[in-house]
């Protein structure tokens, strides 16, 4: 590094960063000329210094850690061997807000880990809420449950500007979920003093959906995945966190790297709960709806791994920004349920890395598996920066050049690569699903409300939290309906919530 010379982007040193050529008199100034390609190229490149920010999920912590497996409960390589440790990426993001946002404002916190594991890259793709409801009437009007999301109040949406300034932004997201139920268990969650965390080193982060652990004979298990930090779970008040906001919008990721630096390395342990896919069919809740969770008394949380995290990124961008995590990035032993939002998720991500980072965003280093990589069908393509499979075939089976593949290398069966289960069968026909709204949606969202009931102060919390953001909406039929959504979880929450909001009006 000590021998690191300043040079143009293809190296020609330069004796200065301070000359321009100009084209100028004794009487100062100067006329720039087009041979200046020092200052014709910096120009350049800092117009085009921005990529397109995530859609969503924009502002985030990241770090660099390990995963240690403390089981043998798939056959997935990086677990299969009590004390193996794999190497691991992780970026906790706030969901909604763009990239200069506040840390601190309320929303669900996206946790995107990649598992540079020995059999190819593993992204789980999770959330610090243990259920999720998408929500945008607007972009997926026919995807139902599965599909809906909020009107976000930062997104930066031209297309939605008109409809912004007709219906002020509370209005909208109120009027969303009266008329979509299904989300309550999720919006008790985010208005709960979890939507404001204090530190990412002090909060859980789950799967949501169902996956499958696989075995090599092609059984599997359905699994949830839990990761608890070790740290305890430290919220935010909601005044706090609007202090926060406003005096550093940085705090969580500054939080996360100080502690780093101090070497206070954040732990937290990764469990799973497991459900026989028998279990499953008899099973009250559908697993493959993600606004329900399954009990813990039923499904007890198994631990598989201790995941530390012990480094910062050397460079924000390159290790962070220019990170790519997708749910369909998996690994032998590792498989997508039929949760149909998990299924749209699988297309989704590199779909949006593809555009975002470039169709080759796999190479970047932050990206790249760090196991060799052999996929010569994709080929090309704009910034392609390594040998491009030189002169081989863009096919594989070629009878010049043969391919080997792992089950040979390994010696193993083709069943126990695969990233899908034989023993799935499935009998159906194509329809046009709709779902429908019952009681049942509101049973989990009660539970949850006497949960909160144990813990001295958090209904209260949950309750002013709600008032405080429920009295901006003006409409009071809306706000009448809201009270009823919330009663409909329970009587008490709802006429609590009403009294409070409607007092905080008067005031
Ligand atoms: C159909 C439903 C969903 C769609 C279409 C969707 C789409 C997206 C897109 C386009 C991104 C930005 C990706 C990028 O530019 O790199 C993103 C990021 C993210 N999503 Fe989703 N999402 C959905 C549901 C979910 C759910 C259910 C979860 C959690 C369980 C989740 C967690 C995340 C996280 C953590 C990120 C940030 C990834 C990162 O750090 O780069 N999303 N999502």
């Amino acid at each position: 590094m000590s021998q690191r010379y300043y040079t143009l982007a293809e190296g020609c040193p330069f004796a200065s960063s301070s000359t321009a050529v100009l084209m100028r008199n004794n009487r100062g100034g100067g006329l720039g000329l087009l041979q200046d390609i020092q200052l014709i190229e910096t120009l350049a490149h800092f117009s085009r210094e921005r990529i397109p920010e995530r859609v969503v999920h924009a502002k985030a912590v990241g770090a660099y850690g390990e995963l240690a497996d403390c089981s043998d409960i798939t056959s997935a390589s990086f677990l299969n061997e009590a004390g193996k440790k794999t190497p691991v990426l992780l970026r906790v993001s706030t969901v909604g807000p763009e990239a200069g946002s506040a840390d601190t404002a309320r929303d669900v916190h996206g946790w995107a880990m990649k598992l540079y594991t020995d059999e190819g890259n593993l992204d789980w793709v999770f959330n610090n809420t243990p259920v999720f409801f998408i929500r945008d009437p607007i972009k997926f009007p026919s995807m139902n449950r599965s599909h809906k999301r909020h009107p976000q109040t930062h997104l930066p949406d031209v297309n939605m500007l008109n409809y912004i300034l007709l219906y002020p932004e509370l209005t909208k997201h109120y009027s969303f979920h009266v008329g979509n139920p299904e989300g309550i268990h999720e919006l008790l969650h985010l208005f709960s003093s979890r939507g404001t965390p204090q530190s990412i080193r002090h909060l859980n982060a789950y799967s949501g959906h169902t996956y499958k652990f696989t075995k090599e004979d092609g059984s599997f298990k359905y699994v949830k995945i839990h990761i608890k930090t070790q740290q305890e779970v430290k919220n935010f008040t909601r005044e706090q966190a609007t202090k926060m906001a406003g005096e550093n919008p940085d705090f969580l990721i500054q939080d996360m790297f100080e502690a780093i630096e101090r070497k206070e390395y954040p732990v937290w342990n990764v469990y799973v709960q497991i459900m026989d896919p028998s279990e499953a069919e008899a099973y009250r809740w559908n697993i493959f709806d993600m606004t329900k969770v399954w009990s813990h008394k039923e499904f007890p949380l198994r631990q598989i791994g201790k995941l530390t995290m012990n480094r910062n990124p050397s460079n924000y961008f390159t290790d962070i920004e220019q990170a790519a995590f997708s749910p369909s990035t998996m690994v032998p032993g590792f498989a997508a349920s039929a949760d149909p939002v998990l299924q749209a998720r699988l297309f989704a991500y590199p779909d949006a890395a593809r555009y975002r980072l470039g169709v080759n965003y796999q190479q970047l280093p932050t990206n790249a598996a760090k196991v060799p990589v052999y996929c010569p069908f994709e080929r090309d393509g704009n910034m392609r920066f390594d040998d491009n499979y030189g002169a081989d075939p863009n096919y594989v089976n070629s009878c010049l050049q043969p391919t080997r593949f792992y089950p040979d290398v390994k010696n193993i069966k083709p069943s126990s690569v695969s990233l899908h289960t034989e023993h799935e069968q499935w009998t159906g026909e194509v329809t046009a699903f709709t779902s429908h709204i019952t009681d049942d949606d509101f049973v989990q969202p009660a539970e949850l409300w006497k949960v909160l009931g144990r813990q001295p102060g958090e209904q209260d919390m949950l309750v002013g939290n709600l008032a405080a953001s429920i009295k901006g909406v003006k409409s009071s039929t809306l706000r009448n309906s809201v009270y009823a959504l919330f009663a409909r979880v329970n009587k008490d929450l709802g006429a609590r919530v009403q009294k409070a909001t409607e007092e905080a009006i008067k005031q």
